[in-house]
């Protein structure tokens, strides 16, 4: 896929993941590894319904912005993936409500807050989802603290704030959002009954058939 193809498939999903609420107002930021080298990442302030995609910002294979809008805050974020999953190539950042929600419990469980209740979840997010301590948006230091949560995992949740997703291309890291969001509406509605979660055999047996 050529840059400017990348520009305006990331527009397009960015478009749709705001039109469907999964963002609101200037929330959330999106990254892609170009395959020339270096990334593209959302605007600071924009709105993930109407971005431009030739005033995306352009960052260089170290993170330096080279090009377009200035980039999101969140740079950090996006570069602790990246620096510690070679397989990731695009990285999605939303507040999206339900998985906030549990982002927001205080006795969400540090390690597995959503549990393994769907295959899908699994396939798409993977074994674990650690939830990161809470840092102020834009904050250098999540960098470290992401980094290590991301090292086993495809997907961690910052307390307070919302999840970030990796996946393996922009379209796989935005499905992989759109179902961790909505894994978390199950757990909400499931929070106090007593569900049936996918034995550890199941979740091995998704991972080793769908990677
Ligand atoms: P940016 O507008 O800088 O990308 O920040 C939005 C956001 O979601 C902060 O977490």
């Amino acid at each position: 896929m050529t840059e400017s193809e990348t520009r305006a498939l990331l527009a397009e999903l960015a478009a749709s993941l705001f039109a469907r609420g999964f963002s609101v107002g200037s929330a959330g930021n999106i990254s892609v590894r170009l395959a020339e080298g270096g990334y593209l990442i959302t605007p600071t302030n924009s709105c993930l319904g109407r971005l431009d995609p030739a005033r995306i910002a352009r960052l260089d294979a170290e993170f330096r912005h080279v090009g377009g809008d200035k980039p999101s805050k969140e740079v950090f974020m996006h570069r602790a993936f990246y620096s510690v999953r070679p397989d990731a190539g695009a990285v999605v950042h939303l507040h999206s409500t339900m998985a906030t929600a549990v982002a927001c419990l205080a006795d969400a469980d540090a390690v597995n807050p959503i549990p393994p209740l769907t295959p899908y979840f699994v396939m798409r997010v993977g074994r674990t989802l650690p939830l990161v301590r809470y840092f102020r948006p834009g904050d250098p230091a999540m960098e470290p603290a992401i980094a290590a949560a991301a090292r086993d995992a495809r997907a961690v949740l910052l307390a307070n704030h919302g999840p970030v997703v990796s996946g393996k291309t922009l379209t796989d890291a935005v499905h992989a959002a759109e179902e961790l969001e909505e894994a978390a509406r199950l757990a909400l509605l499931l929070r106090g009954a007593s569900p049936r979660l996918l034995t550890g055999a199941q979740v091995d047996d998704l991972l080793i058939t769908f990677g």
